[in-house]
């Protein structure tokens, strides 16, 4: 009999640091009003310098497996998709392993900004279908207030920091039905962090300059994701063979309230359906879908038998779709 993977348990971790558009009004020149109109965002959190991103990916892990109820030594793999790491090397999954004790798992972080939760489920998924894992902690984690340009209003006041964690297992129904990922590298250059790998290594000039914070054309980004949320969902949803009024939910990346909101008029989702968190934590890369994943299903939102859709589009440029029967 095949097997089915799915999501077994959730959980979320968000640093404690509010900080409002009218915080960051006192630092760059932007103001709320504008924030709010062009992006719908109000606040984010963000990360204390004692705090890196393996440590809220640790949050985040103990609330999924303890929903799940799967214990550190039952975990078979660690994956982490994260933009920003606590090292280049060690991975951040080998941290978070050590941190929890998973000491059966084995652990590597996978690289696809916005969409690394999306792309993580699915290589967990294969894992899971093919028989060769049973419990694996899939976790998307970011602290993007570290490669942010606070002297930037047209990326700082976007970003914020925070994690998501699922355990992905096989399930006796439902599960991920259906996966829809893709990649334009053309498109990389849009966002990027320009210093600080093999081709542009650190160096008082590159610090300089600035170069290893996020460097963003917003409105090229903005059309692409406009274009891709839409379209891989409705291609996720056909490859489900749901038909499109049968969608009950919809997870999506929290990057923009009116990237948000053309996609749900297009997949004709009234706004109850739609998972809006964006006004309180900014984009959270990685951590996006999950955290708003995490809040779908404890308030709710999510019930058994729910057909949801989970999207995301970022930097790669990336994009991702899984459609999951709870
Ligand atoms: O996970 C993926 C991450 N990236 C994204 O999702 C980004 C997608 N793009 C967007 O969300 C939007 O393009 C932005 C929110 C980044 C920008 O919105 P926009 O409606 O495309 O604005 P714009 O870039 O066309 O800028 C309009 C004006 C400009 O002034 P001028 O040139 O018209 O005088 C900007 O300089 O708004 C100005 N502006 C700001 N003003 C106040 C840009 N940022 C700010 C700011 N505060 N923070």
């Amino acid at each position: 009999m095949s097997i089915r993977a799915g999501f077994l348990g959730t959980g979320s971790c968000l640093p404690e640091k509010e900080v409002t558009n009218f915080d960051l009004e006192k630092i760059v020149d932007t103001n709320d009003e504008w924030i709010r109109t062009r992006t719908g965002i109000s606040s984010r959190r963000i990360a204390d310098d004692q705090t890196a991103t393996s440590d809220l990916a640790y949050g985040a892990s103990l609330k999924a497996m303890e929903a799940a109820g799967v214990t550190a030594e039952e975990l078979d793999m660690i994956i982490v998709a994260t933009i920003t790491p606590d090292n280049s090397f060690p991975s951040t999954a080998c941290t978070l392993q050590d941190k929890l004790g998973a000491v059966n798992a084995s652990a590597f972080d996978v690289s696809a900004a916005c969409s690394g939760f999306v792309y993580a489920s699915t290589v967990a998924m294969q894992f899971v279908e093919s028989g060769a894992a049973k419990n694996i902690l899939v976790v998307g984690a970011e602290t993007l207030s570290k490669i942010l340009d606070f002297t930037d209003r047209n990326t700082c006041v976007l970003f914020g920091d925070g994690a998501g964690a699922a355990i992905i297992g096989p399930v006796e129904s439902g599960g991920i039905v259906a996966m829809e990922l893709g990649a334009k590298g053309s498109g990389g250059k849009f966002l990027s962090q320009p210093a600080g790998g093999s081709r542009m290594p650190a160096t008082k000039e590159t610090v300089d300059n600035r170069l290893h914070y996020i460097k963003m054309d917003g409105s090229e980004v903005f059309k692409f994701a406009v274009r891709i949320m839409a379209s891989s969902s409705q291609k996720v949803i056909e490859k489900a063979g749901w038909n499109m009024d049968e969608l009950d939910y919809l997870v999506p990346h929290q990057a923009n309230i009116r990237i948000i909101n053309s996609a749900g008029k297009k997949l004709k989702l009234p706004a109850d359906r739609v998972h809006v968190n964006l006004d309180k934590f900014g984009n959270t890369s990685a951590g996006s879908v999950p955290i708003a994943l995490d809040e779908a299903v404890r308030s709710g939102k999510i019930k058994k038998g729910d057909k949801v859709v989970l999207v995301a589009f970022g930097g790669g440029l990336t994009w991702g779709a899984l459609a999951v029967e709870f």
